[in-house]
């Protein structure tokens, strides 16, 4: 019954103390000349803005927060080392078109999607830098180059690099859970312990892109829930005696798709998350191995 579960969902959230290392590394990756003009998405403590100024002068750099707080202590926190890029309030994911085009747009909140509004803004030959996430917690920066013909192409970098989710992409409220007791069960060859693998959970995240994970103790197991807010779908797997069973629910067999995705990413020899390309065309995002 929902009310007497207790779920934990599974994150992965970046600590302040590995902040400054990741801030570097992304800074590094983004690959940054002289004279290039920086869009950040992110603003944060301003850490990573004032690196920016350093290297670049402060005139080349603008930085999005959402968080109009934020923004202002970033700001504060910046003047004190005299620095005065243009700090824009607002939601990063639409960039900032006044000061367009950039040559390098960098991202230090995670997307689902590349929005497409980074590549109108970013010159082509320029660079997007970002860390693309899932609601199933695994992530990686993505580099991507801008095309004369307005797509974006590149490759993931690895590292499994995970920042905090862009607040418009954050996963819904779960609610009132289904009944998890009134499903279709089956025995199925992938184990819910396949998700404690971050690759593995980063090309499931793909083929279940609404899915969010709870473990919980019921009947006195413990199982892996699969549930789907938006269409109400859900799966739940639990080991039984030394096999795996599943039980799903609603309109969308979500453990079927995640034994398809999974089937053809084994079938490929397991890549790893270095070898997957992604593209970013108007019509979306696509990301292959
Ligand atoms: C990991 S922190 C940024 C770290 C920062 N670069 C630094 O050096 O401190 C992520 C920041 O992204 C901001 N953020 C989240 N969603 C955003 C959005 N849609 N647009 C702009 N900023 C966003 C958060 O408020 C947070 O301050």
């Amino acid at each position: 019954m929902p009310g007497d579960i207790r779920g934990e969902i599974l994150r992965t959230p970046t600590s302040s103390s590995t902040m400054p290392s990741l801030v570097v590394r992304m800074l590094e990756e983004l690959q940054v000349d002289a004279g290039n003009r920086v869009l950040e998405i992110g603003t944060g403590t301003g850490y990573s803005t004032g690196l920016l100024c350093h290297r670049l002068g402060e005139d080349l750099v603008t930085s999005v927060e959402v968080d109009a707080e934020v923004s202002s202590r970033a700001s504060a926190a910046l003047g004190s080392c005299n620095y005065f890029p243009e700090l824009v309030v607002g939601d990063g994911l639409a960039g900032h078109k006044d000061g367009a085009p950039y040559d390098r747009l960098v991202a230090t909140c995670g997307v689902l999607e590349v929005p497409h509004a980074w590549i109108e803004q970013t010159a082509p030959g320029g660079v997007i830098l970002a860390t693309l996430c899932g609601w199933l917690y695994a992530s990686e920066l993505a580099r991507l180059t801008v095309g004369e013909d307005g797509v974006a192409r590149g490759r993931l970098l690895g590292g499994q690099i995970s920042f905090m989710l862009a607040r418009p992409q954050l996963p819904p409220l779960l609610g009132m859970l289904p009944d998890l007791d009134d499903g279709e069960e089956r025995e199925t060859a992938t184990g819910a312990d396949v998700l404690n693998n971050w690759t593995a959970r980063f090309v499931t995240q793909l083929a279940v892109p609404g899915a969010q994970r709870l473990t919980m103790e019921r009947n006195g197991r413990t199982e892996d829930v699969l549930v789907d807010v938006g269409s109400g779908s859900w799966a739940a797997v639990h080991e039984d005696g030394g096999r795996w069973l599943v039980r799903q629910g609603g309109p969308e067999r979500l453990w079927d798709r995640v034994e398809e995705q999974l089937g053809r990413w084994y079938a490929a020899g397991a890549p790893e998350l270095e070898e997957f390309t992604v593209t970013v065309t108007p019509e979306g995002q696509t990301v292959r191995w």
